[in-house]
C-alpha cells in the first residue's frame, strides 16, 4: 500500500516512525507520471529500503507565461501507477503546505544555472533549487533520484548539495525514450499528431552530431552545425538553443577533449517547449 501524505505534519509523523537506519529514497516529480519517472522509482527501490515519491507542481519554477495552470494533473492515474509498483509513500502537498504567502528565503545557484535553460527561463532554477532543498528538509532522504533528461537541473542540484553541505546523495538515472527516440516528458501530451511526428527530429539532431563525433569531429561549432542542420529542415520546429558544453561545469567548450561533452538542445514545437541532451564521452 502506498501511504498518501497530504500535509507536512503527516509526512513528518510518517518519517519519524521509520526505524533508525532505514535507507530512504526520494523521487521528486511534478506528476503526470511516465516510464521516465518510473525508471527513477525502480532505481530508488533497488538502492533504498523505503521509497517516497513527491508530486508537486511547483509554481516557483514556472515563468509568468509558462504552462503552470495547464500542466497535466492526472492524480488518480499517478497514484495507481505508484500503488502498482509498490512505492511506500506519496507526498502530495497542496501549494499552501509548501509555500507561506510571505516566504522570503530562496536558493540561488549562480553558476551552472545561468546558461542553456537558465538563460531563457529566468528564475526557473531558483524555483527548482528552493523546492528541492525544501523537499530534502521535509523528507530527509538518504538518496534522491533525478533524470539525466534534465541534465542542467541535475547539475544545479549537485552543486547546491555540494555547496550547502546537504547530506543527501544524488543519483542520476538515464533518459528513457520512446521507440522513435523522443525523450519521454509530461509535456509530450501537448503535441498535436503533426507535431508529435516531427518531435523525434530533436533526438535525431543529437545522434547526427554523435555520429560526426565518432567519425573524428571534435570542433564544437562543427558539431552544432551538424545538429542544427537536421532541425533546420523542419518548419514546425524552432530551436531555442543547440549547444556543446562541458558535462560537469556546463561551461562552453570549443573542442571536445578528454572530459567529453554535453550536447544540449531546447526547441519549440508549436507552443510546446521540449528539451533533450546526449553526453559524448
Ligand atoms: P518532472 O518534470 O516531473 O520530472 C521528475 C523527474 O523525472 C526529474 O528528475 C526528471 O529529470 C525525470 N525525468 C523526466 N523525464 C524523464 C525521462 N524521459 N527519462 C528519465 N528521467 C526523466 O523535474 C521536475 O519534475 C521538477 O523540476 C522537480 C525536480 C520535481 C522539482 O520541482
Amino acid at each position: 500500500m502506498t501511504t498518501v501524505l497530504r500535509s507536512v505534519a503527516q509526512l513528518r509523523a510518517w518519517r519519524r516512525e521509520l526505524p533508525v537506519g532505514t535507507r530512504v529514497g526520494l523521487v521528486p516529480t511534478m506528476g503526470a507520471l511516465h516510464e521516465g519517472h518510473m525508471s527513477l522509482v525502480k532505481l530508488a527501490q533497488l538502492r533504498c529500503d523505503v521509497t517516497v515519491v513527491s508530486i508537486f507542481v511547483n509554481p516557483l519554477q514556472f515563468g509568468p507565461n509558462e504552462d503552470l495552470t495547464k500542466y497535466p494533473r492526472p492524480i488518480e492515474k499517478d497514484l495507481e501507477q505508484l500503488q502498482a509498483s509498490g512505492v511506500d509513500a506519496l507526498f502530495l502537498p497542496p501549494v499552501e503546505a509548501v509555500y507561506r504567502q510571505d516566504a522570503s528565503t530562496f536558493v540561488v545557484e549562480e553558476c551552472v544555472s545561468t546558461p542553456l535553460c537558465g538563460a531563457f527561463r529566468p528564475g526557473h532554477f531558483r524555483g527548482v533549487a528552493t523546492v528541492v532543498l525544501k523537499l530534502f528538509n521535509l523528507v530527509q532522504p538518504d538518496i534522491a533520484f533525478f533524470g539525466q533528461k534534465d541534465a542542467q537541473q541535475c547539475a544545479v542540484i549537485e552543486r547546491m548539495v555540494r555547496d550547502l553541505d546537504v547530506p543527501v546523495e544524488i543519483v542520476r538515472g538515464p533518459i528513457v525514450r520512446e521507440a522513435d527516440g523522443l525523450a519521454l516528458s509530461s509535456r509530450n501530451v501537448y503535441l498535436t499528431p503533426q507535431e508529435r511526428a516531427v518531435a523525434p527530429k530533436i533526438f535525431e539532431s543529437l545522434t547526427a552530431a554523435r555520429t560526426a563525433y565518432e567519425r573524428g569531429e571534435r570542433d564544437a561549432r562543427a558539431l552544432v552545425a551538424v545538429g542544427r542542420e537536421v532541425l533546420a529542415a523542419e518548419p514546425l520546429l524552432r530551436v531555442q538553443y543547440w549547444e556543446v558544453r562541458d558535462p560537469a561545469s556546463l561551461e562552453a567548450i570549443e573542442r571536445v577533449g578528454k572530459g567529453g561533452a554535453l550536447l544540449a538542445v531546447a526547441a519549440h514545437l508549436g507552443t510546446t517547449r521540449l528539451i533533450d541532451n546526449l553526453v559524448l564521452s
